[in-house]
């Protein structure tokens, strides 16, 4: 969230001004009495637009700032609830630039974007004009010393008021996004304010978890864990590797890849059900064992989207019986919390003794198909029933 990204970017020398964060209506009167003239309250959501849906307004008074906090916490930006808002003081800019650093995977490098015309209509500059919106590659090898940030803040157009701070700011911005490994640093507005100082009066950082977790063990204080998918909260408590989609087909598999083709043929057999999708993305991971199968598929159970669930294993160093009895345990071990119809496919090493496990269990939920394609024309068509 912004407040949280500038706090990031005070640590590394970014010019920033935190302001206070708070969830009532009193406290935002109170915190811009303290800051003392005209103030901003700003949504605090992990979504862009947030100013054009109504959500960063300009109180002149400490009044205001308690009335545009009322109507602003408990709005819905984008589908999220706004729970917080962030106090700032009111700095007008003379000119909004915009400036990233974000990983590019596709080239294998970083890349920064830069424009010297920032705001809320950026992307609007990005189809129009897109000449006005600099790509710049950075290679991660040599980074950004100052001579880059000199290259890029020529390309991008900087002027020349704001150019010495503006070559100063890049190089900090690189130290947010390498040192707290980061795969994104936005910065929209960097504003140009009164007296020529450049400021960020806003931020996105996005952290990239697998460094977070051994590399950064303060970026936990980030997390909020009420603003997290519940679904997805247990999921990770229970080591899962689970993202919940929209659609009402739960998915089981092992291996990131089977489970992505998964996604793909269900959306495919969807078509002719109704337009039935994927309902989540959960890897099981190799030890695909009775409990590991059981905690899948109760964090998918769990999910009132949820209509039918496909089970899709390729047995290999846990071969197909192993998985055979993992299901089996896993449905006694939910007992009557197991209601809706599963299709399990299983394919690989030891097929026909895990098909055979689940033949005799004959549980009335589960409907094996030998076929990957078939499997999910099955578990759309269950889900569409
Ligand atoms: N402290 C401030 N003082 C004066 N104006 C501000 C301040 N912060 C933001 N603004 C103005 O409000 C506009 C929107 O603010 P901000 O960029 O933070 O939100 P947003 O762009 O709508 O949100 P997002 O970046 O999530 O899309 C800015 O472009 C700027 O013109
Ligand atoms: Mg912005």
């Amino acid at each position: 969230m912004e407040y949280q990204a500038k706090q990031l970017f005070a640590k590394h020398g970014v010019a920033t001004t935190l302001g206070t964060v708070v969830e009532t209506a009193e406290a935002a009167k109170a915190a811009a009495e303290e800051i003392g003239g005209v103030t901003v309250i700003k949504a605090q959501v992990k979504a862009g637009g947030r100013g054009k849906a109504g959500g960063v307004k300009i109180a002149k008074t400490a009044d205001d700032a308690f009335e545009h906090a009322s109507n602003i916490l408990g709005m819905e930006i984008k589908g999220l609830t706004v729970n917080r808002v962030l106090v700032t003081p009111a700095t007008p800019p003379e000119e909004e630039y915009y400036f990233s650093f974000l990983l590019d995977r596709s080239n294998r490098q970083y890349l920064c974007i830069a424009s010297v015309e920032g705001g809320v209509e950026i992307e609007e500059v990005a189809k129009t004009n897109p000449e006005a919106v600099r790509q710049i590659p950075v290679d991660p090898g040599t980074g950004v010393d100052e001579a880059k940030a000199r290259e890029i803040a020529t390309d991008a157009k900087f002027p020349e008021a704001v150019f010495e701070q503006a070559v100063e700011m890049i190089q900090a911005l690189y130290k947010v996004f390498v040192e707290e490994d980061a795969t994104l640093v936005e910065v929209n507005p960097l504003a140009r304010l009164a007296g020529d100082k450049l400021e960020a009066l806003d931020g996105k950082v996005s952290l990239d978890e697998n460094a977070s977790e051994f590399r950064h063990p303060e970026h936990a204080d980030f997390e909020i864990r009420e603003e997290a998918d519940p679904l997805e909260a247990k999921a990770k408590d229970l080591g899962l590797n689970y993202v919940k989609l929209d659609g009402q087909v739960g998915i089981i598999g092992n291996g990131a890849g089977l489970v992505m083709s998964t996604l793909d043929v269900v959306a495919y057999a969807g078509e002719a059900h109704g337009g039935v999708k994927p309902a989540n993305f959960l890897d099981i991971g190799g030890g695909a064992n009775a409990q590991v199968m059981a905690n899948g598929l109760d964090v998918i159970l769990n999910d009132p989207q949820v209509k039918s669930v496909f089970v899709n294993v390729f047995g290999g160093i846990t071969a197909c019986d192993e998985v055979a009895n993992g299901i089996k345990g896993a449905l006694e071990l939910l007992g009557d919390a197991a209601t809706k119809p599963l299709v399990v496919r299983l394919d690989g090493n030891n097929v026909e003794q895990g098909r055979a496990i689940l033949d005799e269990l004959a549980h009335p939920l589960v409907t094996q198909v030998d076929t990957m394609d078939g499997a999910a024309d099955k578990a759309a068509e269950l889900a569409n029933a």
